[in-house]
């Protein structure tokens, strides 16, 4: 789709980590985003989204919320299945009626972590927290809908400006602790908001529509991602790895999650470049940190 000029409805915009960057890349991009809070929309009301969409007649519509609270999952199955089970297809049926495309992600907990081998798009969902199998589900639903302009984009280990997460939440921590202790035995890739906003709008100029895998290239562990951030912010502060056994959390995370990206590269003929670049620009550049 022709990306300049278009009106650009972005559900959870205003306030989500994705949802602002998608706001900031589409406006470079020539569009025209309409970033949405919960109280323009409330998602859980499709029709507070459909009266929005009369009235502002948008040419896509994306959806950026979700929720995204693995652990509290645990605990709230009914609030993660509504939001990421149930309100995704209501969405699709939305901008299938007005004809125009949608837009959705997802995350790499779908899968258990059981491969040794980056995730394709071939690859069958089989998650082992809440979270994660809320989030097949609302995938599952849009895919059996079958409509031809709707675009589900897997992502993996979102950092960047905007909101709060795990990179922040380090080097936070690094200010206040001589020594921190990260799992190193969950591996998987990670994602700069930024970097899937842009990717986002290239996938929509080539027509992408079904499943994509998107992340910036390469792999490591969260141990890995904590002590680059570390380093680059100059923080006086040892990251130590140690094991998932250690630290346990209510939700089970997947040991392996790194996507595979050839789809998107096919797609598009691009590359998401290595996340250790994109976290250079997050910590050095968005948050002024390092040298
Ligand atoms: N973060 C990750 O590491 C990660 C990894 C893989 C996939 N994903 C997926 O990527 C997508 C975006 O994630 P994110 O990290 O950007 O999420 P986020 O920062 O938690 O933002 C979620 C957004 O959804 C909005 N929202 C929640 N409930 C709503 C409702 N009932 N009506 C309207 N808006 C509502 C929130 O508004 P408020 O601010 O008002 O709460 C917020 O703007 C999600 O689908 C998530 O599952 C994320």
């Amino acid at each position: 789709m022709r990306i300049q000029d278009a009106r650009v409805a972005i559900l959870g915009g205003r306030t989500g980590l994705l949802g602002q960057a998608l706001t900031k890349a589409f406006d470079q991009a020539g569009a025209q985003a309409f970033p949405l809070s919960r109280q323009d929309c409330d998602v859980l009301d499709p029709m507070s989204v459909e009266v929005w969409l009369d009235k502002n007649d948008p040419d896509l519509l994306i959806n950026a919320t979700g929720y995204t609270q693995v652990d509290l999952a645990e605990d709230e199955p009914e609030m993660a299945f509504a939001l990421n089970g149930t309100v995704p297809p209501l969405l699709a049926t939305l901008a299938a009626r007005r004809a125009i495309p949608f837009v959705h992600y997802s995350t790499d907990f779908v899968f258990n972590g059981l491969k040794k081998t980056p995730y394709t798009e071939y690859d069958e969902p089989c998650a082992s927290s809440v979270y994660g199998i809320s989030k097949a589900d609302g995938e599952r639903g849009l895919l059996k809908l079958g409509y031809k302009r709707t675009l589900i984009i897997r992502i993996s280990w979102l950092f960047g400006p905007g909101r709060t997460n795990f990179v922040k939440k380090i080097l936070g921590l690094a200010d206040v602790h001589k020594k921190l202790t990260v799992v190193n035995d969950q591996i998987g890739s990670p994602s700069y908001a930024p970097d899937i906003a842009d990717n986002t709008v290239k996938l929509l100029e080539k027509d992408a529509a079904g499943l994509f895998h998107l992340a910036n290239s390469g792999h490591t562990s969260w141990h890995g991602l904590a002590n680059t951030a570390v380093m680059m912010a100059n923080k006086n502060c040892i990251v130590s790895p140690i094991p998932t056994t250690a630290y346990p959390t209510k939700a089970t995370r997947p040991h392996y999650s790194v996507l595979d990206l050839s789809k998107f590269t096919r797609t598009t003929g691009l590359t998401p470049r290595p996340w250790e670049d994109a976290l250079k620009q997050y910590v050095m550049g968005d948050l002024g940190l390092g040298a």
